[in-house]
């Protein structure tokens, strides 16, 4: 075997262990050409003459929408991959769920954060779109998801687009769902210590009659107190509707009161008391108005359509 041919069976086994090491590699060179963006070290890029911070970590790579597309596990697929928010994981392991015909095929390929939280699978609803449509409430369901591919998959780099941008650096878009994400956690406190000043009542309905009782014990709504209170229809300001609430109607006012806070559009807010010296409980919170024609002082109140 001449020299040559030798040499060229060396190069060949080792670019074959290379990219069975590296799979990437390909792709990270491609989506630096891709970007005009030449690789100067781990934190810097260059673009054309000026430098630009990258924000990558060291193994992360950076793909399009189109590159992504090309990772959805069919047969002349380059893997399997999907975006969550943005980042991009390695999801061969699971490919029993991911892979063509698995139950959630949809998935790969792409970023459909929006339908993880909405639950519509549609063509239109596989979209990475969380603006419109979804309220901060939902919010919270993303840390869910996002532990799950941190913790069961490789991540593998960062999708240029709506949360990222050509360096690999958090968009608008992405500080915004933080921000939501923080509001939702707000808001998830705020119902625990609502549900603690007001707690759910006890209540019963009948379909027949179209007619139903509400009313409080000491264990009503799972918090087992010492007083029992009254029932009264609170306004939640996050949904905008009523619920039923066991409002206590002796003793000092809670401190702070829960009320509703105008500027904060649907929310409840916490502010001072001034109803220091009545001895009606949290009755005058301005959350709360009566059952018609129930007694103000019963425990318990009818109820019908
Ligand atoms: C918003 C609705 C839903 C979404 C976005 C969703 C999404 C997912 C995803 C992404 C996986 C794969 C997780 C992984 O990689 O390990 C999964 C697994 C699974 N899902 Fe769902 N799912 C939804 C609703 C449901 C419902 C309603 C059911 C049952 C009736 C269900 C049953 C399952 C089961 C059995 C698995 C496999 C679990 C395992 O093998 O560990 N999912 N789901």
């Amino acid at each position: 075997m001449s020299s040559f041919s030798l040499k060229a069976i060396i190069i060949a086994i080792t670019s074959a262990i290379i990219l069975v090491l590296y799979p990437n590699i390909l792709n990270y060179n491609f989506n630096l050409l891709n970007n005009f963006l030449v690789a100067k070290d781990t934190d810097e890029l260059v673009v054309g003459n000026s430098v630009a911070k990258n924000c990558l970590e060291m193994d992360e790579i950076l793909l399009t929408p189109d590159e992504l597309a090309r990772y959805d596990g069919s047969s002349d697929s380059r893997g399997l991959y999907l975006a969550f928010l943005g980042i991009v994981y390695d999801v061969s392991s699971g490919s029993q769920h991911y892979k063509p015909g698995g139950s959630y095929a949809f998935f790969a390929g792409k970023d459909a954060t929006r339908a993880y939280i909405t639950g519509d699978f549609s063509q239109a609803g596989l979209s990475d779109d969380l603006t419109s449509g979804v309220d901060v409430q939902s919010f919270d369901g993303i840390r869910t998801w996002i532990d799950l591919y941190e913790k069961d998959y490789r991540r593998v780099g960062r999708l240029v687009g709506r949360y990222y941008d050509q360096f690999g650096c958090p968009t608008d878009a992405r500080q915004w769902v933080s921000q939501q994400i923080h509001r939702s956690d707000q808001l998830k406190e705020q119902e625990q210590d609502l549900l603690l000043v007001f707690p759910l009542c006890n209540s019963e309905w009948s379909g027949q009659t179209n007619s139903g009782r509400v009313w409080c014990s000491r264990q009503s709504g799972g918090y087992d107190r010492q007083w029992i209170g009254v029932p009264r229809q609170l306004f939640m300001t996050d949904k905008k509707q009523y619920r039923c609430a066991c409002v206590r109607d002796s003793g000092p006012p809670t401190e702070p009161a829960i009320v509703y806070e105008e500027e904060e559009d649907s929310s409840s807010s916490v502010v001072a008391n001034n109803d220091h010296n009545q001895n009606v409980g949290d009755l005058n919170n301005p959350l709360l108005k009566s059952y018609d024609g129930c007694d103000p002082k019963s425990s318990e109140c009818k109820i019908s359509d």
